[in-house]
């Protein structure tokens, strides 16, 4: 298995592609994961209400929810990952969460997903206009640690946060000085 994935896309969210993201969901709760509020169709929620919650999300978020464009990480049609970036941060944002979040389908991992998919993020356009995003992750979180660094985070400080009783570290990327690549695998839109 190479370290590079061969083709990864970052697709919006759709129906056509939601069973698959269902399936990553379910392979993530199996191993006991965090699967936060959201992410799945609510229990009297249709499959394409769901997706076009999610696609809603970058333009009419849920009340205290910031914009943030999601995107699902597909590889020869399955979907491997999920990633979000928030146009802006709150308050919450700042102390924990950051401008990303990401995911990869378990049985996906260690084969450079994770780095891919956020590589991609970073190179399109709402990110570049940022200019400078941040991450968070638990310093014991290797795999997520890599992932950021691999895509030229600097750590910038590490503080526990009280109200998710754990500590984080905090990595700003800037995007204003480099210049997006477009590798295999990059999208298009
Ligand atoms: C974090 C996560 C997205 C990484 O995705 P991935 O596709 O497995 O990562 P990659 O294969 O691109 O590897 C990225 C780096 O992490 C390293 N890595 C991946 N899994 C690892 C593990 N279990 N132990 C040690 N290092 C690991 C890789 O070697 C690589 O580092 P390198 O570039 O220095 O060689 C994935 O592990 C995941 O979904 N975890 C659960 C959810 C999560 O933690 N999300 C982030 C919250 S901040």
């Amino acid at each position: 298995m190479g370290d590079r994935p061969s083709v990864i896309r970052l697709q919006r969210p759709s129906t056509a592609r939601a069973p698959s993201f269902l399936e990553s969901i379910a392979e993530m709760r199996a191993l006991g994961e965090t699967i936060w509020e959201g992410w799945e169709p609510g229990p009297s929620e249709s499959l394409a209400d769901f997706v076009r919650r999610l696609q809603r999300a970058e333009h009419s978020p849920a009340p205290g929810r910031v914009p943030e464009s999601i995107y699902w990480a597909v590889r020869d049609g399955v979907v491997v990952g999920r990633i979000a970036l928030r146009h802006r941060l709150n308050a919450s944002l700042e102390e924990f969460g950051g401008h990303i979040g990401y995911e990869v389908r378990p049985s996906a991992r260690r084969e450079g997903v994770g780095k891919e998919m956020l590589r991609l993020l970073l190179a399109r356009p709402k990110a570049r206009e940022l200019g400078r995003v941040l991450l968070t992750c638990a310093p014991d979180n290797i795999a997520s640690n890599r992932t950021i660094l691999a895509n030229g985070g600097v750590l910038t400080r590490s503080a526990f946060v009280e109200r998710c009783r754990r500590r984080t570290n905090y990595y700003w990327i800037d995007l204003s000085s480099t210049t997006p690549t477009t590798s295999r695998g990059s999208d298009r839109a």
